[in-house]
Formats: C-alpha cells, sequence, structure tokens
C-alpha cells in the first residue's frame, strides 16, 4: 500500500490487516524511528554523510500487530515521539540518504518474509515487494490529507500539515532513490469521496478476488 502521507494508507492497512488476519508494518514508522534517533544525538540530518554514518547504527524493532503498532529504537518505545512536528519536519532528508534506505529495506524484506502481511510506505509496490500479490496506491485531494494528517499529530495546525505536506511530496516525490512513484500494476484509489470502512471494503475485495483467480 503507497500513497502520500494523509492518503488514508495506515487506517486503511491497519483495517485491511485486521480484517484478514494478516500482520501489518508500518515502513514510514522505521523511517520516522532512526529520525528520532538521530535527532537526540543532535546529528544534523540534512548533512547525508553524517546520516549515512550512522544508518547502520540504532537497533529497530517494529511490531506487526495491526491492533497495537509499536516501533523501538535501542530499546525505546517511541511510537508516540515519532509523530512529533520535529520528526515529521526532518524524515525527508533522512528518507532521502541511500544507506538508510538500503538498511531499512533488507530489514523490510526480512519481516516481509513469505507474506501474509499488510504493508504500507512509499516505493512497497516498486522496490520493496515488487512481486506483493495485491499493489494498492492511494491518494486523496489535498485539504482531505491535510485535515486527516493534523488529526494524527502532536503540536501543529491544518494549515502547517498543509505546507508541510506540499513540501514532503516534492521532496519524496523528487529523490532518486527509491521515489514515491505508482506501480504499473498497482489499484489506484482515491479515498476523498469514501469512509475508511469503504476503502477498507474496497481493498479486501480486491485481495478476495485476487485469491479467488489463483
Ligand atoms: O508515512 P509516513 O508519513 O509516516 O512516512 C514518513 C516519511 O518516511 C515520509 O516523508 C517518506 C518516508 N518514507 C519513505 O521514504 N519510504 C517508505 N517506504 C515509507 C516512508
Amino acid at each position: 500500500m503507497d500513497g502520500p502521507s494523509g492518503s488514508g494508507k495506515s487506517s486503511t492497512s491497519r483495517g485491511v490487516a485486521a480484517r484478514l488476519g494478516l500482520r501489518y508494518l508500518d515502513t514510514g514508522a522505521m523511517f520516522r524511528a532512526i529520525t528520532w534517533w538521530l535527532l537526540q544525538r543532535g546529528v544534523d540530518v540534512e548533512d547525508a554523510a553524517a546520516v549515512a554514518a550512522l544508518a547502520d547504527a540504532p537497533v529497530l524493532v517494529s511490531g506487526t500487530d495491526p491492533a497495537a503498532p509499536s516501533i523501538t529504537v535501542d530499546g525505546v518505545d517511541v511510537a508516540g515521539p515519532i509523530r512529533s512536528a520535529q520528526v515529521t519536519g526532518a524524515v525527508s532528508a533522512v528518507s532521502a540518504v541511500p544507506e538508510i534506505r538500503a538498511r531499512l529495506l533488507r530489514e523490510q524484506r526480512d519481516i516481509i518474509g513469505a507474506g501474509g502481511i499488510v504493508v504500507e510506505g512509499r516505493d512497497i509496490g516498486t522496490v520493496v515487494a515488487p512481486d506483493a500479490a495485491v499493489k494498492v496506491y492511494l491518494t486523496a485531494d489535498p485539504g482531505a490529507r491535510a485535515a486527516r494528517r493534523t488529526a494524527e499529530l502532536t503540536g501543529t495546525t491544518v494549515e502547517a500539515t498543509h505546507a508541510d505536506l506540499a513540501r514532503r511530496d516534492r521532496l519524496d516525490s523528487g529523490r532518486v532513490t527509491a521515489p514515491l512513484a505508482m506501480a504499473d500494476d498497482a489499484h489506484h484509489i482515491d479515498t476523498t469521496p469514501f469512509t475508511l470502512e469503504e476503502v477498507v471494503d474496497q481493498v479486501v475485495r480486491l485481495v478476495e478476488e485476487r485469491a479467488d483467480g489463483e
């Protein structure tokens, strides 16, 4: 499940995983956790060489229960702090560093293993899991995305979120390594007119159709 921030990826992915009894992985949380760790150490996240040098240092543990998403870095539970405005403002720079992406790609593929999992991110259908059984690309109009995202974050306003989303879209889509992109064989769903339940229904139907076809 790929798409820009606020398109409904997290809620939809968790809903689909819960409905189908599958595991769930939030790859954005992995980029955010490393970003939090770098900021704690006072690393300048715009300094790609400094970020790259530390890419393999922190130990991440990502939970895969859709009912209780969890992530720790060096044993510290960072599920809350990774949603701060500070981490949100810094994460695009960190996620553009190839060494960070290479490290997380390995871990993401290890967790995905034989499948049975809903994975959300920006490059899942294109890079991380090009053989995924079902690929979904979610979008929503900018106003809807900003409103949803503001509700998930702490210490921000809809206006600030709107500007931050536009900035992150530019960075996430424009970076050289694994940019945000829709796979050729992905199903595109614009979630703007739908409730969460309706989008979950649509994705579950795609999975069931795929299973029926096998
Ligand atoms: O989905 P999110 O907003 O929590 O993701 C945080 C950032 O991580 C986002 O700005 C882009 C980056 N990211 C990425 O580059 N690749 C992924 N697979 C997931 C997230």
